[in-house]
């Protein structure tokens, strides 16, 4: 399972978690609960995120998480939170044999050698990768005195971190688990699909507001991550510039009768699926590895229409799934008929909140 890169310094095992997807248009919230080898979804809520186009203040968020806590009618402080995949980094990279807590100081002083990056104001947390996994060098890293071993890398800026943990403490809350909401998808599909992930080659793509972004399942490793510019915010403002109309009416016509602006969302879509196409090639060259499906989520991925454009651009299977439908339903009556219809939307959200039980 794929790791956050906050988590209150411990990993002990909790009963019950919110976990807050903090997308760029849409909050997205559930309240699980652990009983045993299984989990309950006690509530969950959605909401608007509090502003669409910059960064939000402490203050802001603060707010934003009281409101989402009311709507959860939140029975426990214990909250995960997720960052935007601009802001989280998700990595491979090849480590010394070392316990986490050093592997996290020697990431941190080092972080232009391995991250290629200056990242010395960031917060990691490691993920050892099975130990089949080949590390890197001719000798597959078994040289004397330079083990070393492949190892997932999420990863945050501390200021971002703190902001987050003091607005979750204003808000009545507890950050316990903070987390790239891109590995979101990740941790919901192992749950939903055990021997798919464990088995197969896949590619998980979470369709967001601005971006969207493509994951690549090789027998449960993630080894490739992509980010692409292009989300529903996209398809919107071309309709609403194709037909002259406000951009509110545009999403209703876009939700509501995808088929009569077909020409125009495929003219989004088709670019989208080139770029996600290209990931997918990558990956396949130089493995020499075929994805066999296409696995979506994310607001756009409860368009039919939109999952079948997709499917025709990426030239492989392609479906949506359900990221709760390993979860015994809890829900008061009114949310138990909702949740089939919203699932897609809520994979971020279910994803963290059972990486952080
Ligand atoms: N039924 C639907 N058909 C088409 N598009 C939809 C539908 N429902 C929601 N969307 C679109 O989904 C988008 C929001 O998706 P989502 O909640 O996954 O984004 P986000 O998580 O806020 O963004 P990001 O992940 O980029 O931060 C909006 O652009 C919205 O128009
Ligand atoms: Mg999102």
């Amino acid at each position: 399972m794929a790791r956050p890169f906050s988590n209150n310094g411990s990993y002990h095992r909790r009963d019950q978690i919110l976990a807050v997807d903090l997308g760029s248009r849409t909050t997205k919230a559930v309240h699980l609960q652990r009983r045993g080898n299984n989990f309950r979804l006690a509530r969950f809520a959605v909401l608007d995120a509090p502003i669409f186009d910059s960064v939000l203040t402490p203050e802001m968020l603060a707010e934003h998480l009281r409101a989402v806590s009311q709507a959860l009618g939140a029975k426990t402080r214990q909250v995960a939170l997720t960052t935007s995949v601009n802001d989280g980094l998700v990595r491979h990279v090849e480590l010394p044999r070392l316990p986490v807590d050093e592997m996290r100081l020697v990431l941190k002083h080092n972080s232009r050698n391995y991250l290629q990056q200056d990242l010395a104001n960031y917060v990691f947390d490691c993920h050892f990768l099975p130990p089949g996994t080949p590390a890197n060098g001719p000798d597959g890293g078994k040289a004397p005195g330079v083990a070393k071993q492949k190892v997932l890398v999420a990863g945050g800026r501390r200021q971002l971190v703190d902001d987050y943990v003091q607005a979750a403490k204003s808000a009545g809350l507890v950050a316990e688990f903070i987390a790239p909401g891109l590995i979101g998808p990740v941790n919901a599909f192992e749950m939903t699909f055990p021997d798919i992930f464990a088995n197969e080659v896949v590619a998980l793509v979470d369709i967001g507001f601005k971006s969207s972004s493509i994951c690549i399942l090789q027998q449960g490793e993630l080894v490739l991550s992509r980010v692409v510019n292009i989300g529903g915010d996209r398809l919107t403002a071309a309709v609403a510039e194709a037909i002259s109309i406000s951009y509110a009416e545009a999403e209703g016509i876009k939700v509501g009768m995808a088929n009569e602006v077909e020409a125009v969302l495929e003219s989004v879509l088709a670019p989208l699926a080139t770029e996600l196409r290209a990931s997918l090639d990558f990956y396949e060259h130089q493995q020499d590895r075929h994805v066999a499906q296409v696995f979506l989520t994310g607001g756009s991925a409860r368009s039919e229409f939109i999952v079948q454009a997709l499917q025709t651009g990426l030239m492989t299977e392609t479906k949506t799934w359900n990221p709760t439908a390993f979860l015994q339903m809890e829900l008061p009556p009114q949310q138990a008929a909702e949740i089939e219809r919203l699932a897609a939307q809520m994979a971020v959200a279910v994803g963290t909140a059972v990486a952080a039980l």
